[in-house]
């Protein structure tokens, strides 16, 4: 069967479920763990789930039915999940709540036996490549009443046409691509999301194309390995539909940046050793691409560089940065940082400083390093004890802090445009919104202006976000 007919019974399914709700109208709590991609995934998950006539509620205790949408990039979301799952049980040994997981994590095989073995309660659990046939799987837990477990291990394929409920009506992720081939040494993805896939730029672009017809203003593209778009298909011949020009991520950025509507297109996560000089100049030429770029370091030393098998040396990222500084005007950079990867020295750790001190980010997302079981880091014999992690991190921290610190500095006086994204969280008087750079900007405003960019002129920094005046 192919993919189009796969999405098509599943709809069936959808409807069989949509008359079992009718009258019941229950209702279901998601809690999603981490990236961008899976939140994506989340909300294609709400739209089936509201096709079938859930509706969503915040807290696990009013639902009838709670799904886990997991990560497990680092160890603490499995203690997370864990702990939430004890939390459960008792609610469902009350009101008998339906327990679905699903994501990353059930990729894993020493997860789902864990769980098979410690929450004999769960009743079902499903992979990162049958998310699409959770209508299915949930009818069958429905109508049988029995546990069900949907996880297959292959390459993954694309499946196009899922509802979606998403959860802005101003910004929206567009994935354009699943899996990953780099296979960093530290790292679980490419074992749990498969291999490199890319979707048609067809269905790509007419998403876009709807999203603005919705009102929708700013678009991030989403993907493990973005400025990789189209190349395994390129490189192995394998077939897909030139749209619109569209055979690189590049050519793509031009394409979404025509689109009426749209104001703004992020992208991430590029990879480094994939930055050509045709995305440099995309990202110059395309006004509507944010000249934000996260351009994920990982470690500033060759050698651990090399042990992370990321494909680049110390000297090649900051001759990188040098170039796209020296050829797109206002660029601001942002990061991810792994502190004490297996091997790493004093002098390692220094090189990681070095660079920091040298890029002057807009923002650095640091991470401990964490043993990730079937990855070539867990084997590695050097591994670091906690406390020197913990001491290096802390470091770390301190010294990014003071960078941004300074950095925001910088904003102060400046004017800035901002997408107003709502009121902000703590004072319902006063808007908020972001700058290109992502910064996060709060001003006294009018409601009528969410949705719109408008002009600010920046007036204090606040670690975190800055204040500013609508001029
Ligand atoms: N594909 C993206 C990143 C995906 S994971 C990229 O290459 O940039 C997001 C971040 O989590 C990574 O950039 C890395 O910094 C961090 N990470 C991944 N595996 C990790 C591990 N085992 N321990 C700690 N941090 C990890
Ligand atoms: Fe993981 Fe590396 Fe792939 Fe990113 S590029 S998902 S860090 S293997
Ligand atoms: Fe986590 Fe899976 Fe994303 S492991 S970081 S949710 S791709």
């Amino acid at each position: 069967m192919n993919t189009k007919n796969e999405i098509e019974e599943q709809k069936q399914y959808i409807q069989k479920i949509k008359e079992i709700n009718q009258v019941q109208k229950p209702k279901y709590s998601i809690f999603t763990m981490g990236c961008q991609l899976n939140e994506n995934d989340s909300e294609k998950i709400c739209g089936m789930l509201e096709e079938m006539e859930y509706k969503k509620v915040e807290n696990f205790k009013d639902a009838d039915l709670v799904i886990f949408n997991t990560c497990c990039v680092r160890e603490n979301a499995e203690d997370k999940l864990f702990g939430k799952l004890g939390e459960l049980k008792k609610i469902k040994e009350e009101k008998g709540t339906i327990i679905a997981i699903g994501g990353c994590m059930m990729q894993e095989k020493h997860i789902t036996d864990k769980i098979k073995e410690s929450y004999p309660f769960v009743d079902l659990l499903f992979g990162t490549h049958t998310l699409h046939k959770l209508p299915e799987d949930l009818y069958n837990v429905l109508d049988q009443k029995h546990k069900q477990e949907d996880i297959i291990d292959i390459e993954g394929k694309i499946y196009e046409g899922l509802p979606i409920k998403r959860d802005s009506n101003i910004k929206a992720s567009v994935t354009i691509m699943n899996g990953c081939n780099n296979f960093c040494s530290y790292c679980i993805v490419p074992y749990v999301r498969g291999r490199e896939r890319s979707r048609e730029p067809k269905d790509i672009i007419e998403e876009v194309k709807e999203l603005a017809k919705n009102g929708y203003k700013e678009i991030t593209l989403l993907g493990q390995n973005v400025n990789s778009y189209l190349r395994v298909e390129r490189e192995k011949n394998i077939p897909f539909e030139e749209y619109q020009g569209v055979n690189s991520f590049a050519t793509l950025l031009y394409a979404i940046n025509k689109i009426e509507g749209i104001e703004r297109i992020r992208f991430i996560s590029p990879h480094p050793k994939d930055f050509t000089d045709d995305v440099i100049k995309a990202i110059r030429e395309c006004d509507k691409v944010c000249k934000l770029v996260h351009l994920p370091l990982q470690a500033g030393s060759t050698k651990v560089l090399k042990d992370m098998n990321r494909k680049y040396t110390k000297e090649q990222y900051l001759h990188l940065v040098k170039k796209m500084k020296e050829e797109i005007p206002n660029l601001t950079l942002s990061t991810d940082i792994i502190v004490g990867f297996p091997g790493e020295t004093d002098e390692d750790f220094k090189d990681t400083l070095d660079v920091i001190e040298k890029v002057g980010y807009e923002q650095v997302y640091m991470f401990i390093y964490s043993r990730r079981v079937g990855t070539p880091g867990d084997k590695m014999e050097n591994q670091i004890p906690d406390d020197i992690k913990h001491k290096r991190f802390d470091r770390l921290k301190q010294l990014v802090e003071n960078k941004i610190y300074e950095n925001n500095q910088n904003y102060i006086g400046t004017t800035q445009k901002i997408l107003v994204e709502g009121k902000s969280k703590n004072n319902e008087h006063t808007l908020t919104g972001r700058t290109d750079s992502n910064k996060v900007v709060i001003f006294e405003g009018n409601d009528s202006l969410i949705g719109k960019m408008i002009s600010i002129k920046i007036l204090s920094q606040h670690m975190w976000y800055l204040k500013g005046e609508i001029i």
